[in-house]
C-alpha cells in the first residue's frame, strides 16, 4: 500500500468529469487500497479518486466512528444516486479544501447504484452521515466542490483564503 498525494483546490483534476471505470482489474483494487490508506492517514471519512489525481468515476468511504474505523470501507465505482428524499443540514469539510467548512444541505435517504471491486453491480441504501459522504464524494466525481455551496457573499473572499494556502504550501515544498 502506499499513501497518495491529495490534490487541494484549485487543481483543475478536482473539476474534472470523471470518466467511467471499466478496468476491474489489479489496478482498482490498488487503488481502493491506497486511497483508504491515504483517507485513513487525512482522517478523512470519503475520499473520491480526482482528489489522488486520478479523474475515474471511483470512491471510497467509512463513516464509522473513530473505534470502528478500518474495518469496513465501502469502495464504489460509477456511483449514481438512483433515489433520494428528505433533506439535512451539515457542516461539510474536504480533504482537497484544507481549513474550510461550509453548512450544506443535503438529502436525508439516498440510494446508489454502483459496481463493486470486481465489477458486480451492487446497490446501497444509506441515511446519515453515510448518506451525506456519499453525496460529497459523487459530487466529485462530476467536478463539483463545496466552495459552490459557500453563498455568493462569501465566496470571493473563501477562494482567496484557499488559493493563500495553496501558495504558502508551494513554498513549503
Ligand atoms: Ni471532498
Amino acid at each position: 500500500m502506499a499513501l497518495l498525494e491529495i490534490r487541494t483546490y484549485p487543481d483543475p483534476v478536482l473539476r474534472e468529469e470523471c470518466a467511467p471505470v471499466t478496468d476491474f482489474g489489479d489496478a482498482l483494487k490498488k487503488l481502493a487500497e491506497d486511497m483508504a490508506e491515504t483517507m485513513y492517514a487525512n482522517e478523512g471519512i470519503g475520499l473520491a479518486a480526482p482528489q489522488v489525481g486520478v479523474a475515474h468515476s471511483f470512491l471510497v468511504v467509512d463513516p464509522a466512528s473513530p473505534e470502528d474505523r478500518g474495518r469496513e470501507v465501502l469502495a464504489l465505482a460509477n456511483p449514481i444516486i438512483t433515489e433520494s428524499d428528505g433533506t439535512v443540514e451539515f457542516e461539510e469539510g474536504c480533504l482537497s479544501l484544507p481549513e474550510l467548512t461550509v453548512p450544506t444541505t443535503r438529502k436525508a435517504r439516498v440510494k446508489v447504484a454502483a459496481q463493486d471491486l470486481d465489477g458486480n453491480g451492487i446497490e446501497v441504501t444509506a441515511e446519515g452521515l453515510l448518506a451525506i459522504v456519499l453525496q460529497h464524494e459523487i459530487d466529485h466525481l462530476h467536478g463539483r466542490l463545496l466552495v459552490d455551496y459557500v453563498s455568493p457573499l462569501r465566496r470571493t473572499s473563501v477562494i482567496r483564503k484557499l488559493k493563500k494556502l495553496k501558495e504558502l504550501e508551494g513554498q513549503e515544498g
